[in-house]
């Protein structure tokens, strides 16, 4: 069948379960791109192609709930070069303002390489004559221009979900040049923030040497490509319908007896990630409970760490080094049954994630750098009484539109303290005034609206076929 979409991402949206018995099933993965995503996909006999994980040789496209999907497999080698090597721990650490440092390999590099032309081909394959195809992420960068070379009659969309550095950081990569050439197969190429945008035009003109008007970038072959920012954002209406219902309500009063019913709830929710300043909240929080601003007896952090990247040498050292701080933190400052941190390696489903949020009086966001976070609009999403504070970092885009946020700088510890006792100590009106504030920006700008106005963008570029537009309720 003639794919009108093709939705190119390093990752399909299922994870693939082996079973006790050893059988294998999918099950979705709880990200909300795909559900907004879905319904354009419904409605122009749109497919997905991915990564499943896993080695996995020889799995055929299937169907997922009504959903089209296309696997890729990976050999070792890809994984290696194209995934652990140069996708995270070259290209993340670099975008991401040096928190770690990036390492640059040329074998990387040539299985990069191979990995977007695979990418690019297959997506080829799927498209049907004058199909939009929309390309996700740092680990694809390539394929928009591949894609081009073998398919003109495309209409390509390129969106990057994390942050695109400034010139001064990009140029130390030895293939930042092939990296702008991919990224300028795209007709459109979308940001997080405004300034990533500017960051990219600028690098074309001064690296590659096209012409530039503000968000334009002209080609010598009479081509257009435009870079604009479209912040994303989270199925704010599923996870409030979510937090409201019984057995998250209820799941929540549990989740607070099992702690021994403190007063006050701290929590942060993040992949097990160097970017994401796990160390530092945590050691900020350890010294308030140190200099006597709160009390073990009457509050505790709850951090859950969601393994990611394991064969990945930075992840490896950041777990080693959470977990020695946590031990310590509780030898030294935890009571018989009143640790310090509550702390949880593992990953939950959206309930048990809905259930602590509405758990959690004072969220605690505190990212080096961050594309979005998409955690802190869950959180408030969540808020359903319009109670609960938010201290979040400058440096995650979402600080942008989060602006009643505790808002603090991750890499100053007195700066970060303050505000945790601030947000601890805030009286309900307080609370109530910014979290109001945030439900009002999160409600209105969910993931439906980021989708919908990037795909309406990409189809008025150009003289292509239109998109079939869903019905979609107001
Ligand atoms: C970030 C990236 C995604 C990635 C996700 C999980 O959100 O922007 O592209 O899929 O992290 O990381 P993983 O390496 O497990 O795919």
């Amino acid at each position: 069948m003639p794919n009108h979409l093709v939705i190119v991402a390093n990752r399909l949206p299922v994870d693939r379960i082996t079973e006790e018995d050893g059988s294998t099933s999918w099950r979705r993965s709880p990200g909300g791109l795909v559900s907004a995503i879905e319904p354009v996909m419904r409605a122009n006999d749109g497919v997905w192609m991915g990564w499943p994980g896993g080695t996995d040789q020889d799995l055929e496209p299937f169907e997922d709930d009504g959903l089209q999907l296309v696997p890729m497999t990976m050999t070792q080698e890809q994984i290696e070069g194209h995934y652990e090597g140069f996708s995270n721990a070259t290209l993340w650490p670099l975008y991401h303002d040096l928190v770690a440092k990036p390492e640059f390999h040329r074998e990387w590099w040539d299985e990069y390489v191979k990995v977007n032309r695979r990418f690019a081909e297959r997506a080829a394959e799927l498209a049907a004559k004058g199909a939009t195809v929309w390309v996700h992420d740092y680990q694809l960068q390539l394929v928009p221009q591949y894609l081009r070379e073998l398919r003109p009659d495309l209409r390509i969309g390129f969106y990057l979900h994390i942050p695109f550095p400034p010139a001064e950081l990009f140029q130390q990569l030895p293939w930042r040049r092939q990296l702008l050439e991919g990224l300028l197969g795209a007709d459109l190429v979308g940001f997080q923030l405004p300034g990533a945008a500017q960051n990219f035009v600028r690098l074309v003109r001064q690296r590659v040497g096209h012409k530039t008007h503000r968000d334009l970038v002209y080609l010598p072959d009479g081509r257009t490509v435009r870079a604009a920012a479209f912040p994303i954002s989270i199925d704010a209406a599923g996870f409030e319908e979510l937090a409201r219902s019984e057995a998250v309500v209820e799941r929540a009063k549990a989740i607070r007896e099992a702690l021994g019913n403190p007063r006050k709830i701290f929590l942060g929710i993040d992949r097990l990630d160097y970017t994401k300043g796990i160390y530092a909240r945590l050691r900020a929080f350890g010294e308030l409970i140190r200099d006597g601003h709160v009390d073990v007896e009457d509050a505790v952090f709850v951090q859950v760490a969601v393994p990611s990247r394991e064969q990945v040498e930075q992840y490896k050292l950041l777990r080693d080094e959470i977990d020695r701080l946590v031990g310590r933190l509780n030898g030294d400052l935890g009571r018989i049954g009143r640790p310090a941190i509550s702390y949880l390696h593992t990953s939950y489903p959206r309930e048990e994630m809905a259930a602590l949020y509405r758990a959690a009086d004072i969220m605690v966001v505190t990212p080096y750098r961050d594309g979005m976070n998409l955690v802190c609009k869950e959180y408030v999403a969540c808020r359903v009484d319009e109670d609960g504070a938010l201290v979040l970092s400058e440096f995650a885009g979402a600080a942008d539109e989060l602006r009643q946020a505790w808002l603090i700088n991750p890499y100053d510890i007195n700066g970060m303290k303050a505000a945790l006792l601030e947000a601890h100590r805030a009286e309900p009106k307080e609370l109530t005034r910014r979290m109001r504030a945030m439900r009002k920006t999160v409600t209105q700008h969910d993931v439906k609206a980021w989708a919908a106005s990037f795909m309406t963008e990409l189809d008025d570029i150009g003289s292509h076929r239109k998109m079939v537009r869903p019905a979609t309720r107001s």
